[in-house]
């Protein structure tokens, strides 16, 4: 008896997946094929079992006729001609016959459906008989992203963007269960606990048919190996033999065995018989990037025995995709949580300020002692801080940057734990740089850019001049990574021109009531300029800059007015800046009115042999933004009637905005060192209300 099985055959886009199983009893020798069916909900066939039934026919045989048990249904291919239900049919060299179930089975070979073939004189030449055993399979994931595994979800094979957009999501799982002898979760082949199977996603394998599949046949999960890069899946253990066989293993690998792994790309699962639902555990590994997209697939297959010496072959496959959830930062005007700074032993003033400022916001202070920090008071560089989200969960991950100063341990060692998750990327020492700290790394609120929609903002960073041959760049693996997270295109600005190289010495967001929501502040040597002539015409010529501050020579206005080096100096930086405002102005899609320019002064220095921009007196456009209150670094400008004019600009530019100024006094802790409040804080800040996935792309 020879057989033929057709290719393996995936559920149509509208019906639910129903295998049959044949065994066969025949009269003759003959050859039969044997398939798979899909029926849908509403029990109408829509792909059916084929059968060559001439191919099975005795020779002579001139005619057929076919009867079945209720459950089963049958259309012969091509049409017979009108006759009456039982009468022979003539057979056809190429005759087909469609078998479908109705229901899945309740026993084995509870259905029946047989052929009888007629010679020329309708005389009985001999039957075949299938007996028949259907089984429903569903491999189920939130295809419709509502938080809850549905039955059968028709897209679930496919992933596309968009609030009708359909298709299941994976976090990364980053973070770790554990506070103390952490492990990224991720990097354990285990779940350790319990808790830990929240941050992975639910997908549930359906079954319906007889207490046994017949004799030979198996369902087995498959991945490929690319995606097997990506995620882990585990299960929750059946009974019997399957927990026995584990007892001797530790609580967490005896209650969710591993399935597929990169080392295991295909495992058999267990078939529990009856009506069925088999829980399994999605655990994301790594996040998209530049050779992943994020999608990844899993199947499963009901296997059907052939002979001992042939493998077996999928006569069913039910196909699922994934997609792991990207990286998201928050920007300025989404509301903080959590405030980082590092305490330094040589000043405390910074320390105070912004205590101050905190509390008075109604925020948390969390402070990086020095023997976590061993002197590195760069919190904004060290680390950005963002979040992944998923429709069952969602947290902070903490992304840390290759810098790897003396607060390089900080990420790992103090963020990481529950539900706060952990991703870098590795550099080689030779290829990072000070681009690289993430005070050169920023992100806007959302904008609309020529009608197109960026709800979660875009990712800024500062690079080389495009036209530079020698010049620092963001490394490489960073930029990569930033990019491969498609929800929030990055925008590259030129930030070179400046000795620390970071955007966020000339640019920030601000929380506005009205226009886009924000307004762009930029450092504007221009205004500067302007103020400060201004001043010497009001007859404050003699006002003088850093009065009052230790170990700092005053200035007067008259001196910095009349300082033509200085001045060239200055509309070179404000050239620089006017490069940058011009493709912020683009990408962001922002007019001039979104603008506001603040009154700050720059100096060249030699920089290793090249002259590079760093601020002349605290750069207030390096503040932290915490709601309406604005930390800004305390520009010690000159004195009119006891108040600082460059305060008084400050805050008249700003409470238009309704936002309220602090100056904190960063200049021997911060300035002096090439950095301000912003590079030595840092803000954990709420996700935005908005899912990623709605994003149309
Ligand atoms: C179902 O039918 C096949 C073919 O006749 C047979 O090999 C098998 O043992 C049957 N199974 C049961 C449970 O009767
Ligand atoms: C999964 O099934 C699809 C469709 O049947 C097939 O194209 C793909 O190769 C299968 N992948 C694996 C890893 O088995
Ligand atoms: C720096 O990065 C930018 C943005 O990815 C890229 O366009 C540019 O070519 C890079 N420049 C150098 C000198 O590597
Ligand atoms: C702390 O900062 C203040 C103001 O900038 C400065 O006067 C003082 O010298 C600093 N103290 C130390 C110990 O650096």
């Amino acid at each position: 008896m020879q057989k033929k099985a057709f290719p393996p055959h995936t559920s149509s886009q509208d019906s639910l997946s129903l295998s049959l199983s044949f065994s066969l009893s025949l009269s003759l020798s003959l050859c039969v094929c044997v398939c798979v069916c899909s029926v849908n909900m509403a029990q109408t066939c829509h792909t059916s079992a084929v059968s060559v039934v001439s191919r099975s026919a005795p020779p002579s045989s001139k005619f057929f006729s076919v009867k079945c048990t209720p459950n089963v249904e049958y259309g012969i291919k091509p049409s017979p001609p009108e006759t009456s239900h039982l009468s022979p049919i003539p057979l056809n060299g190429n005759s087909v016959l469609l078998i479908c179930m109705k229901r899945a089975s309740q026993h084995e070979n509870d259905s029946k459906l047989s052929v009888r073939y007629y010679g020329g004189d309708k005389e009985v030449l001999g039957h075949a008989v299938l007996h028949l055993t259907a089984l429903e399979i569903s491999l189920d994931v939130d295809a419709d992203r509502d938080g809850v595994v549905e039955k059968n979800n028709p897209n679930k094979d496919s992933w596309t963007w968009g609030p009708n957009g359909h298709g299941a999501i994976v976090l990364v799982n980053c973070d770790s269960e554990r506070r103390y002898w952490k492990k990224l979760d991720a990097e354990q082949k285990y779940i350790s606990k319990e808790s830990d199977l929240k941050d992975m996603s639910l997908m549930v394998l359906r079954t319906k048919g007889p207490a046994k599949l017949p004799k030979g046949y198996k369902l087995t999960m498959h991945i490929s190996q690319s995606d097997a890069e990506s995620v882990r899946i585990f299960r929750t253990k059946s009974t019997g033999a399957d927990a026995m066989s584990n007892i001797f293993q530790n609580y967490a690998t005896r209650d969710y065995p591993l399935v597929l792994s990169s080392e295991v790309l295909s495992q058999e699962v267990p078939y529990l018989g009856g009506e069925a639902k088999m829980k399994f555990y999605v655990e994301g590994l790594r996040f998209p990037d530049k050779d992943f997209n994020g999608l990844v697939s899993i199947n499963l297959s009901l296997l059907e025995p052939i002979s001992k010496c042939f493998p077996e072959t999928p006569i069913f496959t039910d196909k699922v995709m994934f997609k792991v959830a990207p990286w998201i930062m928050t920007p300025n005007t989404l509301k903080p949580v959590e405030v980082y700074v590092c305490s330094t032993k040589d000043n405390y003033t910074f320390l105070k300020g912004m205590r101050n400022l905190v509390s008075n916001s109604g925020y948390k202070l969390k402070i990086c002692h020095e023997y976590l920090n061993r002197g590195d008071r760069w919190m904004q560089d060290e680390l950005e801080f963002g979040y992944i989200d998923s429709p069952h969960h969602w947290f902070p991950v903490v992304l840390d940057s290759p810098r790897d100063g003396k607060l390089e341990d900080f990420p790992y060692e103090e963020l990481l734990g529950p539900d706060f998750g952990y991703v870098t990327r590795v550099a080689e020492r030779k290829d990072v740089s000070t681009m690289d700290s993430f005070g050169n790394l920023e992100v806007s609120p959302p904008v609309t850019v020529n009608g197109k929609n960026y709800p979660l903002g875009r990712i800024i960073i500062g690079v080389a001049f495009p036209t530079a041959t020698k010049g620092r760049n963001m490394t490489k693996v960073v930029q990569d990574f930033l990019w491969a997270q498609e929800v929030q295109e990055p925008i590259a600005l030129y930030s070179d021109w400046l000795v620390v190289g970071h955007v966020d010495e000339f640019m920030t967001f601000v929380p506005a009531p009205d226009r886009k929501g924000f307004r762009l502040l930029l450092a504007s040597p221009d205004a500067g300029f302007k103020l400060f002539r201004d001043l010497q015409k009001d007859g404050h010529g003699q006002a003088k800059l850093f009065d009052g501050l230790e170990d700092e020579e005053p200035i007067s206005v008259d001196d910095i007015v009349n300082d033509d080096k200085f001045h060239n100096q200055n509309i070179y930086v404000q050239g620089c800046i006017d490069w940058n405002r011009d493709v912020l102005k683009r990408e962001l899609g922002l007019e001039d009115e979104d603008i506001i320019d603040l009154p700050i002064l720059f100096k060249l220095v030699d920089d290793r042999g090249v002259y590079r921009a760093v601020a002349y007196y605290p750069d207030m456009v390096n503040m932290i933004v915490l709601g309406k209150n604005l930390g800004i670094p305390k520009p010690f400008g000159p004195r009119v009637n006891g108040r600082c004019v460059l305060e008084a600009e400050m805050c008249s530019l700003m409470e238009g905005l309704g936002l309220r100024c602090t100056f904190i006094d960063n200049f021997a802790s911060y300035h002096k060192l090439l950095g301000e409040v912003h590079c030595g804080s840092n803000v954990i800040r709420e996700p935005y209300d908005f899912k990623w996935w709605n994003l149309e792309m």
